[in-house]
């Protein structure tokens, strides 16, 4: 079993497009997933009585993974800045003097921990001093982690999606390699689905998905429902704009940009409801959100036909 350093390592032995530095930054994030990984499995998943600038109730969980990962990474001078769906603006780490700044959802899904659902962080690593003005085109590097059964992450970067699987010793082992994602959808993912009842033509899309007998699969978290369409190699998730989310509900910088990029770098697409790919979408403020409809290429062109069908 190959290990994430060792994989890294090679990798830029190889291709010389990893710089050590990005490196660091991403064993630092792994070596903080395991603390989230912990506090996750352990502590209490009540609400914190706090609400986030989203206007969103915090749970507990979601304060504590957003501190694990904002104290971790202020330890490092390699971090210029740090954004968060939970803290309103982002944190000057060190300024200039840093390489890079990262953009991370915590907990995302935390509606399902009380379930026992899957949960998992999303993250995104830009060159520079911050994000606003730049875009998904401007991520050197990008990833999730799954807190399920096993805990399980996504890595891109270079041209290429990765998975990695945290063994019982703590280490982050290679288990796929170069993940690609087939261009016909066999599972589909439709959130939003309320959306349905004030935007006939996104029934028309849920119809289309039955005529054709593919197989529902939604978990209701971002990360668990993107990780069927990579693990199964194919499949589509959707997340449309409606009345109570005019712009759709999900968060450019620290769910879309990056889930963009893993998908791009796996052979799959990922744009917003009217075609518009994901990656060029400019970031002018870190909450900013967007409809999204992302997968296997030619299920999303389809999808993105029939919702802006004349
Ligand atoms: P978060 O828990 O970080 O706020 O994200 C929740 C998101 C995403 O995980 C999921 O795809 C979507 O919310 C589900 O939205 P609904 O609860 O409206 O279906
Ligand atoms: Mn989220
Ligand atoms: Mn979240």
């Amino acid at each position: 079993m190959q290990s994430l350093h060792n994989f890294l390592f090679e990798h830029n032995k190889k291709k010389n497009n990893l710089p050590a530095n990005l490196q660091r930054v991403i064993v630092e994030i792994m070596r903080a997933s395991k603390y989230a990984e912990h506090a996750i499995r352990t502590e209490e998943t009540g609400k914190s009585g706090e609400t986030n600038i989203q206007g969103e109730e915090q749970l507990a969980l979601d304060i504590k993974c957003d501190q694990i990962f904002c104290n971790i990474l202020s330890d490092s001078e390699l971090i210029a800045k740090f954004a968060s769906e939970e803290q309103e603006h982002a944190v000057s780490i060190n300024g200039e003097a840093g390489l890079y700044s990262v953009a991370f959802d915590p907990l995302d899904g935390s509606s399902l921990l009380d379930t026992n659902g899957c949960v998992g962080t999303i993250f995104g690593i830009w060159e520079g001093n911050g994000f606003i003005g730049k875009s998904g085109n401007d991520l050197v590097a990008a990833g999730y982690i799954q807190y399920g059964p096993r805990t399980t992450a996504i890595l891109s970067f270079a041209g290429n999606t990765h998975e990695f699987t945290l063994s019982e010793i703590g280490e982050y082992h290679l288990s796929k390699e170069n993940i690609s994602v087939h261009e016909n959808a066999t599972i589909f993912a439709m959130g939003n689905l309320r959306a349905s009842t004030e935007r006939p033509e996104y029934k028309a899309v849920l119809d289309y998905f039955l005529e054709k007998k593919k197989t529902l699969r939604y978990a209701g978290g971002m990360v668990p429902d993107i990780n069927s369409i990579l693990c199964k190699h194919s499949g589509i998730f959707t997340y449309p704009s409606h009345s109570a989310y005019p712009k759709g509900k999900l968060r450019l910088l620290y769910e879309c940009a990056p889930m963009a990029y893993i998908m791009n770098n796996a052979n799959a697409s990922a744009v917003d409801e009217f075609g518009n790919n994901i990656s060029d979408i400019k970031i002018t403020e870190l909450h900013q959100r967007t409809s999204i409809v992302l997968g296997s290429t030619n299920s999303v062109e389809k999808v993105i036909e029939i919702l802006n069908k004349k």
